[in-house]
This record gives C-alpha cells, sequence and structure tokens, in this order.
C-alpha cells in the first residue's frame, strides 16, 4: 500500500428530516445563495424544506443547472454572486447542482480571468466560498468529495475539476428525498456507485485488503438492493443503503493508498458530450469491455472479483473471468441500463471519434498502467459496439 494522509472535512447529516439541521450548520450572518436545477425539488416539497430551514436566514436562489452541468450556465450563478455579495452557496440537487456549485464556489473568488482555466490548466482559486449540500440523487458521491465535473457547451467539452478547497462543509442525507426520482434515475445511481468503486478496486493487487474487502462489500450491497431500489419507490431502509453505498463508493476513503484506473470514466465522459447519453449509461456501455480488452493486466483482481463479490470458483480461470464479467453485464440490464453501445444503437464510427477526442486532449495514456492509448480505447468501444 502506497502512503496516503486522509482527511475529509465534510460534515453529514444522515437520516428522515435532517433538511431542518441546515439551519444550524450555516451561520445565521451569511448570505445564502441556494442552487437547484430544473424543478424536481419544487415538486417534492424538498425546496419547501430548505425554505423553512433557512427561515433566519438571508437568502437569494439560482435555478436551472442543468444535468451535465453548462459552464455558462454556471458563469451567471458567479455574476450574481459578486454583484449580491453572496457568502454561503447551498447546492439543492443531483451531482449535477452539487458540482455545478462546488465550482462555482472557486470560479467566484478566481482572480485570474476566464475560470475554465483553472479546469483546463489545472489551476486553483486559492480560495472558495463554503459549499452545503442537500443531496437528492445518490450516484456521484459528489456531496462529500474534491470533484467536479463540467460541460462546456461552447467548446463541446466535458472536463473534471477536483480542488480539496471545494470539499462541501455539509451535506444532509435524507433518503426520503430519493422516493420522488424517476426509476432511470435511480439506476444511473447504482451503475454509478457501481462504477465508482470497481474504478479503485478493478486493477492489480496493491497490499489494500482492507480498502478490497470494503469495496468488496460495496459492490455486493449495490447488487443486492438494485433491483430493489429500482422497483420501490419508498422502501425507506433500501433507499438508506443505497444512499449510504453511493457516498461511501466515491468519498476517496476506498481508493486510498492503492492504484485507480477511471479509464471508463475518462471514455464515458467523452461519449456524454459526444451523443448526450445520461452519465451512468455510458459507463453501463464501457466497463464491461474495459474489463475484457483489459483483462490480461486485470487478471488477479478479476479473479479475486469473481470469487468475493459473484461467488463464482470452479472452472478454468478464463471461464470464471468471463463468467464474472458476464454476472457484471447482466445486473446493469437488471437495474435497466444496456451493457453495450450495440444496445444504445450508437454508430460505429463512435470508437474512433471517441479514441479521437481523447487524443486531441492529450488523454493518451489512461488507465492503472498508463496502457489504455487512443489503440486500446478505440478496441473497448468497437468490442462494445460488436
Ligand atoms: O434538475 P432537476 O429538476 O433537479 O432534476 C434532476 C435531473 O434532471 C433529477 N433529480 C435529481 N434529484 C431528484 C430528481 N428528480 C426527482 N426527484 C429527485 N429527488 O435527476 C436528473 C439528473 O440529475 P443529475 O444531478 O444530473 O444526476 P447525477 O447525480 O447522476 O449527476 C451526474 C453528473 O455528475 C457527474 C457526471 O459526469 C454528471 O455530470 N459526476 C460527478 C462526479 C463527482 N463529482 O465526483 C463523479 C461522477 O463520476 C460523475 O462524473
Ligand atoms: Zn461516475
Amino acid at each position: 500500500m502506497d502512503n496516503f494522509s486522509y482527511f475529509n472535512p465534510t460534515k453529514l447529516f444522515f437520516g428522515k428530516g435532517q433538511i431542518a439541521a441546515i439551519g444550524e450548520a450555516i451561520p445565521k450572518d451569511q448570505k445564502v445563495l441556494v442552487l437547484y436545477g430544473g424543478g424536481s425539488i419544487k415538486k417534492n416539497g424538498v425546496l419547501d424544506q430548505v425554505h423553512a430551514a433557512l427561515a433566519g436566514h438571508t437568502f437569494l436562489e439560482f435555478s436551472g443547472i442543468e444535468p451535465n452541468p453548462h459552464y455558462e450556465t454556471l458563469m451567471k450563478a458567479v455574476e450574481l454572486i459578486k454583484r449580491e455579495g453572496v457568502q454561503y452557496l447551498l447546492a439543492v440537487g443531483g451531482g449535477s447542482v452539487i458540482d455545478g456549485t462546488k465550482f462555482i464556489s472557486a470560479a467566484a473568488c478566481y482572480e485570474g480571468g476566464e475560470p475554465w482555466d483553472m479546469i483546463e490548466k489545472g489551476i486553483t482559486a486559492g480560495r472558495a466560498l463554503p459549499v452545503g449540500c442537500v443531496l437528492t440523487l445518490p450516484a456521484t458521491g459528489s456531496e462529500s468529495n474534491t470533484f467536479s465535473v463540467i460541460s462546456h457547451v461552447g467548446k463541446g467539452l466535458k472536463r473534471a475539476y477536483g480542488d480539496p478547497l471545494t470539499y462541501p462543509a455539509f451535506a444532509v442525507l435524507d433518503p426520503q428525498v430519493t422516493y420522488s426520482l424517476p426509476r432511470h434515475q435511480v439506476a444511473n445511481g447504482v451503475v454509478d456507485a457501481f462504477v465508482h468503486v470497481m474504478e479503485q478496486y478493478m486493477t492489480y493487487p496493491a497490499g489494500g485488503a482492507v480498502q478490497d474487502r470494503y469495496a468488496e462489500g460495496l459492490l455486493q450491497t449495490l447488487v443486492e438492493i438494485g433491483e430493489k431500489v429500482v422497483n420501490t419507490t419508498d422502501d425507506y431502509d433500501s433507499r438508506a443503503t443505497f444512499m449510504w453505498a453511493a457516498n461511501q463508493a466515491l468519498n476517496g476513503l476506498i481508493g486510498q493508498g492503492v492504484p485507480q484506473d477511471w479509464s471508463t470514466h475518462m471514455i464515458g465522459h467523452e461519449l456524454t458530450a459526444v451523443y448526450g447519453l445520461d452519465h451512468a449509461v455510458s459507463l453501463a456501455a464501457v466497463l464491461t469491455h474495459n474489463l475484457q480488452v483489459n483483462r490480461e493486466a486485470k487478471r488477479a483482481k478479476l479473479l479475486q472479483y469473481a470469487a468475493r463479490v459473484w461467488n463464482i470458483n470452479e472452472g478454468s480461470e478464463d471461464a470464471r473471468i468471463d463468467a464474472a464479467i458476464a454476472k457484471t453485464a447482466a445486473f446493469f440490464e437488471s437495474v435497466g441500463l444496456k451493457s453495450s453501445l450495440k444496445g444504445l444503437g450508437i454508430e460505429a464510427a463512435a470508437a474512433d471519434k471517441i479514441a479521437g477526442r481523447l487524443e486531441t486532449q492529450g488523454l493518451i495514456a489512461l488507465g492503472e498502467h498508463q496502457s489504455v492509448t487512443p489503440a486500446v480505447v478505440s478496441a473497448i468501444l468497437n468490442h462494445s459496439l460488436a
């Protein structure tokens, strides 16, 4: 296991009725901007709960943050923050609203010109406004990690940004707010969380015994509850398990001291930028094909995954690996997502197009061994298209 330092400063308020906690979590003397998306929080009563909790605060609102948040929209919030002297941001929504708000928190403090440069050149703003979150869609872990994924519509790009300054100060996780999610968004959340664990686990043995067992526990838990959370809207216990698992999948803990992959995500972000696929839909169409194409480099971990996550212990090594990959694809399909680009009806030209886009951005050595070159990306996508 490699050396690491780990500190996650996000305070979590988990459970029923916890939205009320934001009234105390945000200092009363701070001018607050509440940021949200297309309005789901108006229909399901979450915005009313936020208003009640903020009764003692001065606050403004900014709505219309899109799924795969647009840089252009976020810059309008930055203008509002500067004009109104906003001091504290409260994101109420899924990963897109939270990611967008985290990026805004840094962009509002950036003094170097165009905030997109922070993403493009990996620059820190040096300062960020404090962010609180009310999570409404378990999936990304954004509510307690440092990442934001932002889409620049003008440039046709979707890029990740990370800065420890943008860790949320707190996040409210009330599983009841997920009851209003459409079925396909629940499926997206289950698959996104599953793939987050896989990106940090499915590499090569590196002495991370605790990380491995924890990752395997999260994967098994997501498999256990997947169909239930997709098919039942108001079962508190399964929604609570789902919300906690998605948080733990990408709050940074299981990836400490071990190699990570993330090539499925990098390929997926390009598929979203070009074909408009939901984030998790892109991942479900790539992951198992990535595992097939890179099965030699991942052989030891694939065998461990087969045995410990899927209880596959019989047959030759190759047969066990094939069976574990098939189980993974069947799991994605069981919650309603397609496990291939072919299933999604994506054009055959996608393989070279996506590989070319990654190459143009200099993303030519992905994966835990930096061996996922544009040619390998193309092979993965052709496997998914076949
Ligand atoms: O905009 P509203 O009206 O709120 O509707 C949203 C949106 O249309 C709806 N929704 C959310 N909560 C709801 C609800 N509808 C009914 N009831 C609720 N309780 O769901 C739709 C999708 O929301 P979105 O936030 O886009 O989904 P998700 O949480 O899956 O976030 C996806 C974004 O996160 C990025 C992705 O790339 C994508 O841009 N990611 C962020 C990561 C991170 N910060 O660490 C890592 C991930 O790998 C991922 O890349
Ligand atoms: Zn993801």
